[in-house]
């Protein structure tokens, strides 16, 4: 019996990468899950291969940041299973670019698919999840706990989820719902992975040092492992563990030591090319 036998589980953003890697470990641990991705073509050949390791599996087609799309999915999914155990937002966009350079366009989105979707998912979630004494998972980054140069709309979009995750674990007092968030570390990126660019186009993300990357496999256990224990919040890689205990701790020296990042984000963060996210 797997720790997840029985439990249904969506997840935002899982044709590709993190998500999809969640899905397979969710799924080798017993779950039904059900995978969501706005390509149709690569959502179903992830079902597809997702299949291959047994296990129920549903996809749902659509961007999860329009509400009439995200609440049909979870009509689709109370139609077919009568329930919903685990709600994970993973779906996200990486995006990069200096502050003075940011347009409109990339704001408006990057906002719209990492705050504003999370937070309405959230909400109409809640009745499906209050029945199961559920769980709700935000998937946060390591730039949603300091401010990253040349990331500032990913960072602003990231670190917002906090705010959420913890007004609504307030709010729920009482109802033996879980609320959880996950600030993951650099992350092996699948080789298409793309990001927001300044001027809002789509462009092609720059590959990162190697060794500052936990594969997507380790995450997803991680992630596996902090929804099963009930956490509220949980912190991956060495290199968040730090961050988040010298910038609250040590926040003058956390600041000097992100203005030695600069020149390297500044290098990084260039066009037409990025690693940022
Ligand atoms: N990779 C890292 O190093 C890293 C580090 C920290 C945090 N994270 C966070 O982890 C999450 C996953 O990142 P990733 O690197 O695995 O990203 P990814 O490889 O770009 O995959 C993103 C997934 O989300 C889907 N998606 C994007 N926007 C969507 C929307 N509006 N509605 C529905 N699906 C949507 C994509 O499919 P379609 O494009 O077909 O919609 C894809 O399946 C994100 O929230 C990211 O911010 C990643």
């Amino acid at each position: 019996m797997g720790r997840f036998t029985e439990k249904v589980v969506f997840i935002t953003g899982s044709s590709k990468g993190i998500g999809r890697s969640l899905a397979v470990e969710m799924l080798s641990q017993g779950a039904i899950v059900v995978i969501n991705g706005r390509n149709t073509d690569q959502l179903n050949s992830t079902a597809e291969m997702l299949r291959q390791h047994g296990g129920e599996v549903l996809p749902v087609p659509g961007d999860v940041s329009d509400t009439t799309i995200f609440r049909s999915a979870l009509t689709a999914i109370k139609d077919r299973f009568g329930r919903l155990d685990i709600l994970v937002l993973n779906a996200g966009l990486s995006s990069y670019g200096a502050v003075e350079r940011t347009s409109d366009t990339s704001i408006e989105n990057v906002m719209r698919v990492n705050t504003t979707g999370p937070y309405t998912c959230a909400r109409d979630v809640l009745p499906m999840i209050r029945e199961s004494r559920g769980s709700i998972v935000f998937i946060s980054s390591l730039a949603g706990i300091h401010g990253i140069p040349y990331s500032s709309l990913y960072s602003m979009s990231k670190m917002s989820l906090t705010a959420l995750a913890q007004s609504l674990r307030t709010e729920l007092t009482g109802e033996r719902i879980h609320i959880g968030i996950i600030y993951v570390g650099f992350t092996r990126n699948d080789p298409d992975k793309t990001a927001v660019s300044p001027d809002g186009t789509i462009k092609k993300l720059q590959d990162r040092p190697g060794w500052v990357q936990q594969s997507q496999e380790r995450v997803a256990k991680l992630i596996a492992r902090s929804i099963r224990r009930r956490r509220f919040r949980t912190t991956l890689s060495a290199m968040g563990k730090v961050m988040a205990f010298a910038s609250r701790y040590f926040p003058r020296l956390f600041q000097f030591s992100m203005r030695g990042m600069l020149k390297k984000a500044r290098e990084l963060t260039k066009d037409p090319e990025s690693s940022s996210g």
